[in-house]
């Protein structure tokens, strides 16, 4: 077994032997089926894989925190989806759609409390920087969200304005993953804050790619609404490109498309996919996503360990920008 896989399965092991009260039935129960629909598991992998690059012998030690970031973006997905209006999670219905917005608020916030009981259980020495770097990492989750929002409806929005919402709503929480493992072993602050700009530039090329997907993704394998970023006129990278670049007829086009609700447009997402295709918008976004892949991969080399044991981290974050799910 891979070091990767036995992580992995390190994670899932702990996740089935975390149990939650069975009352209230409607507190409880979307935690579990959340959780239950599994996800990637991508950020609990990273801390484990940064406790591990920076000697982290007993990994088990490592685990709450793993957990502690997993719960807490499964807390913020159960958000995400009210916010977005989003159908479908995971390929199965959003918990808001499945129970009701009331409770997709509060079994949320109870995942968050329960992300902070887990960062309780960690080796006491080290609970004041994790709850640090955790706090940091929380609360930029939600002015990038806030953002978000914001932006849906802004019509100034522009690509560095972007990259920064990004950076907060997705990015953070890669870089705070991996840094949570790197505290756990004991790294110098500076190699804290180089594992952690690695896992920044790793989101913001991970969340380029969920913007992709979220317009060319495989609706029977992707897991999510596959056009619901058009639908919602989330200004992504492909749109906003899009707007800079569109001329003409097309340019007033786009802008009646985000004008008008979907009655008015029923056709919205395809007529906004075949602006993109005219202008190239999906080969754009690939090369802004080999920019930051770039950029983190400089962070991760200046790391003072020999090169080899890097090997998992990297495998990682390559399979994470070509993922179709
Ligand atoms: C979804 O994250 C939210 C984003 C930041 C794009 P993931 O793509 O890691 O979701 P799961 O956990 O694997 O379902
Ligand atoms: C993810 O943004 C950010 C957070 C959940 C905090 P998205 O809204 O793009 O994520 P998905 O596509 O719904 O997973
Ligand atoms: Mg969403
Ligand atoms: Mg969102
Ligand atoms: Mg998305």
């Amino acid at each position: 077994m891979s070091s990767i896989e036995n992580f992995q399965q390190q994670i899932s092991t702990a996740l089935a032997n975390r149990n939650f009260p069975d009352s209230p039935a409607n507190l409880y129960d979307p935690i579990r089926y959340i959780l239950s629909l599994g996800g990637k598991r991508i950020r609990p992998l990273l801390t484990l894989l940064a406790a591990d690059l920076f000697g982290m012998k007993v990994l088990d030690t490592a685990i709450p925190a793993a957990l502690s970031i997993e719960y807490f973006h499964n807390f913020s997905l159960i958000h995400d989806d009210i916010m977005d209006n989003a159908p479908l999670r995971r390929g199965k219905a959003t918990v808001h759609e499945k129970w009701n917005p009331s409770v997709a608020i509060l079994s949320g916030d109870a995942l968050l409390v329960q992300a902070y009981m887990e960062l309780a259980k960690c080796p006491p020495a080290h609970v004041a920087a994790l709850l640090t770097v955790f706090n940091q990492v929380a609360k930029d989750v939600c002015d990038g969200q806030q953002l978000d929002m914001d932006y849906e409806t802004r019509t100034d929005v522009t690509l560095t304005d972007y990259i920064e919402m990004i950076r907060l709503k997705t990015s953070v929480l890669l870089g705070g993953a991996l840094q949570l493992g790197a505290i756990l072993a004991n790294a110098s602050l500076e190699q804290q804050q180089l594992i952690y700009e690695f896992g920044v530039d790793i989101g913001i090329a991970f969340q380029l790619q969920d913007d992709i997907l979220d317009v060319y993704g495989d609706p029977k394998t992707f897991g999510k609404q596959v056009g619901g970023d058009i639908i919602s006129n989330k200004k992504t990278y492909l749109f906003l490109s899009l707007q800079n670049l569109a001329v003409a007829e097309d340019a007033v086009l786009l802008q009646e498309l985000v004008k008008g609700d979907l009655s008015s447009h029923p056709q919205k997402v395809q007529q906004v996919m075949d602006l993109y295709g005219r202008y190239a918008i999906k080969e754009r976004a690939e090369v802004e996503k080999q920019h930051y892949t770039k950029a983190a991969f400089a962070s991760l080399e200046k790391i003072n360990i020999p090169k080899e044991q890097k090997q998992a981290l990297e495998a990682i974050a390559n399979q994470l920008l070509i993922r179709e799910i």
